[in-house]
């Protein structure tokens, strides 16, 4: 923290109560490279930056292999730049050791994927629980209880995921990527492998639930009605931002 911000912060108030707190993702000239089999180079990110406020919804649009599964892997810790900065909640990520960024990643990062990556030997309360054992902590029942019933999943509670519809496995993951409150949620084409009436289902507790907790929620879409919701739309083109609007419900 810079002498100029600390003379802006009232006395009193902690350096973390700062707006600069308020920003849960900032990656600077982030480039990763891919070597082809005939040794040339192919960069799938080309120097993106970008900030991400905390409690901010954002789509993430673009062509097949325009990068947004490379963003996505970068931000959550699963996949190291070539080059560049990722800082999330103002933590440099890929400078921390393989446990630390662990224990960062089950606290801060929740992830949803298309199609769905359940546990298949765990059941429904059981996967929702994963976050709290794989950080051996005692699983907060009644908060998973809770979750399972806005999930409208509380009658399927026993049930192993190959007993679940699509839309339903879907909830599941929605439930085990929020029950811990992280910071940051990151879902690569949710609803890809969903009819639009559970799409849209799911959208809808996926989104309430992200604002509850002012999670901030980056979701990589093809559908135009979740874009419609965002509070912002990223658009990749060749591995490179090619614009970045506010969405037509919130300034
Ligand atoms: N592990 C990899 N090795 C080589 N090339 C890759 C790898 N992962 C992704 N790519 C390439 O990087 C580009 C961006 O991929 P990706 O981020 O998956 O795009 P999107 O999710 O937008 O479809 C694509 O051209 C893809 O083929
Ligand atoms: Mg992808």
């Amino acid at each position: 923290m810079s002498s100029k911000e600390n003379a802006a912060v009232p006395a009193g108030i902690p350096p973390q109560e700062t707006s600069g707190s308020d920003i849960v993702v900032s990656i600077e000239h982030v480039t990763k490279q891919y070597t082809s089999p005939g040794g040339g180079t192919f960069s799938a990110l080309n120097d993106v930056s970008l900030q991400i406020r905390r409690g901010e919804f954002v789509a993430v649009t673009g062509a097949s292999g325009s990068g947004k599964s490379t963003l996505m892997h970068i931000l959550g810790g699963v996949d190291e730049p070539t080059s560049g900065s990722v800082r999330i909640c103002g933590s440099d990520i890929y400078e921390m050791d393989d446990e630390a960024l662990s224990a960062f990643r089950r606290r801060e990062i929740g992830m949803v994927y298309q199609f769905f990556n359940l546990i298949p030997v765990l059941n429904v309360e059981e996967n929702i629980a994963f976050p709290y054992l794989a950080s051996e902590e005692k699983p907060d029942f009644p908060a998973i209880n809770r979750m399972m019933r806005r999930l409208g999943l509380f009658d399927k509670r026993s049930n192993l995921p190959n007993r679940l519809s699509g839309g339903q496995q879907q909830r599941v993951a929605i439930g085990r990527a929020v029950i811990r409150k992280p910071s940051l949620i990151l879902a690569d084409e949710p609803t890809g492998n969903l009819d639009s009436a559970n799409g849209e289902e799911v959208m809808h507790i996926f989104e309430t639930l992200c604002r509850e907790n002012n999670t901030t929620l980056v979701i990589v879409t093809h559908d135009a009605s979740i874009a419609a919701r965002a509070d912002r739309v990223i658009r990749l083109a060749d591995g490179a931002i090619v614009s970045d609007e506010r969405g037509a419900k919130q300034g």
